[in-house]
């Protein structure tokens, strides 16, 4: 019954998902007209003019997405016991090293237990890796037979062969072309990715499953949402990375698509550990500036996926002018780290333009703080890179991570973190 329920719940926000993407704004000349807040401005209206103050207003401004935005993710005390379930030395043709390690996060009595899926390349680590959540469980990632098909919820698709919310043999190498591991690995990458059910499955049950469930933790105003629990997910995984010799945890790239993408951009400006930041197509909520009201608008993303963000952003459906923060705020507060921001040129949903003029106005806080920042100020051609400390591209296609994709992040990452 409960499942049913669920089921109907599911299907009634794609409904109006889709009903939304046909009727929102793509038209440049119907955009409000809309002040962005300054990032280098404190709350009290005074100037940010050193790297000190910088400190204190990037701890205003981050408190300021917790509450209003994301919602706040309780602090982890808790105990993670790795165990190695499988591992294949030869894996990739001989090129790589592949194994499911079991991460058991225990807080008190309870517990959840993770799969990451981690590849290596066969040579002498410790070594960079990209660490980034897949949509359709690890074995969707490579065709290689060895790897584990999620037992946690998945949500129902013919093509995938998902059927009862399981995952089956049928979804196994689905997203290949999103991941392009042999391509990384020959770059010296290495990477880790989990199924994002694990941590929190991706509907909305009134926050008892997944990890919201290892916290006795009655949901108010400013509680954690789905993006903000993913986000906690990839910090505790690099909890067990920090642990684990063969890779080099001071240089992780947290990477994500989509609904994914958003999850990284708060990943990384919530844990520092993170060394470099990859929003893939992240749009509203992500990348994307709200307050130009284009394509999905916050209103619109509340409605359809009431468990993604805090109850306090519901404040602003149809409101954004009153927002106090905009997304180019969220990449500012991942300064000085390098940032990449993607767009496709078929995916207005995600606002190209709006991921666009984030990356413009979040270069002053990186040129503060000494970096090169994002050297354009009008919409490159596509497949045209713009490379600072913020990097940027929109390709052509739609919403997708490809090959072109991957070659301009390994090149963002050899750039940065290469010779560091
Ligand atoms: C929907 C949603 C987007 C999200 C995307 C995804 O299109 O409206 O905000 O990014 O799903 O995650 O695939």
């Amino acid at each position: 019954m409960k499942k049913f329920f669920f089921t109907i719940l599911f299907l009634q926000s794609f409904v109006f998902l889709y009903s939304q993407q046909n009727k929102a704004n793509y038209d440049e000349s119907k955009i409000p007209a809309y002040n962005l807040p300054d990032p280098l401005i404190f709350n009290n209206g005074s100037r940010v003019t050193s790297k000190e103050d910088w400190i204190k207003r990037r701890n205003e401004l981050y408190k300021t997405f917790e509450n209003e935005v994301y919602g706040i993710a309780p602090q982890w005390k808790g105990k993670i016991i790795p165990t190695e379930i499988s591992s294949d030395l030869q894996a990739m043709n001989g090129k790589a090293i592949r194994k499911e390690i079991n991460l058991k996060l225990k807080n008190g009595n309870k517990e959840l237990n993770v799969t990451l899926l981690v590849y290596l390349p066969n040579s002498a680590g410790p070594v960079p890796v990209f660490l980034g959540y897949n949509f359709g469980g690890n074995h969707s990632v490579t065709d290689e037979p060895g790897i584990s098909i999620p037992t946690s919820w998945m949500r129902n698709d013919e093509e995938d062969g998902v059927s009862q919310n399981k995952g089956s043999e049928k979804g196994r190498g689905k997203s290949v072309s999103q991941w392009q591991v042999s391509e990384l690995l020959s770059r010296g990458y290495g990477l880790v990715t989990l199924y994002y059910g694990d941590i929190d499955p991706d509907f909305d049950d009134g926050f008892t499953n997944g990890v919201h469930g290892l916290y006795d933790q009655k949901p108010d105003q400013t509680s954690w949402g789905s993006v903000a629990a993913w986000a906690w997910g990839l910090s505790r995984v690099m909890d067990w990375m920090e642990t684990y010799p063969s890779i080099d945890s001071k240089k992780v790239i947290v990477i994500g698509h989509s609904r994914l993408g958003k999850t990284a951009l708060w990943a990384g400006a919530s844990d520092t550990r993170f060394a470099m930041v990859i929003s893939n197509n992240s749009g509203c909520g992500g990348a994307a500036l709200s307050k130009r009201i284009y394509g999905e608008t916050v209103g619109i993303i509340n409605t359809a996926f009431p468990h993604w963000f805090c109850n306090n952003f519901n404040k602003y459906n149809e409101k954004e002018a009153a927002l106090p923060v905009d997304q180019h705020e969220l990449l500012a507060i991942i300064a000085p780290r390098p940032v990449y921001v993607a767009s496709a040129e078929d995916d207005q949903w995600a606002d190209p333009k709006g991921e666009f003029l984030a990356c413009v106005n979040a270069s002053p806080v990186y040129v503060l703080l000494g970096c090169k920042g994002f050297p354009a100020d009008k919409m490159p051609p596509v497949n045209s890179p713009v490379i600072g400390a913020i990097g940027y591209h929109i390709r052509t296609g739609g919403h997708d991570v490809k090959l072109y994709d991957w070659q301009q992040y390994l090149e963002f990452a050899d750039s940065h973190l290469k010779n560091r």
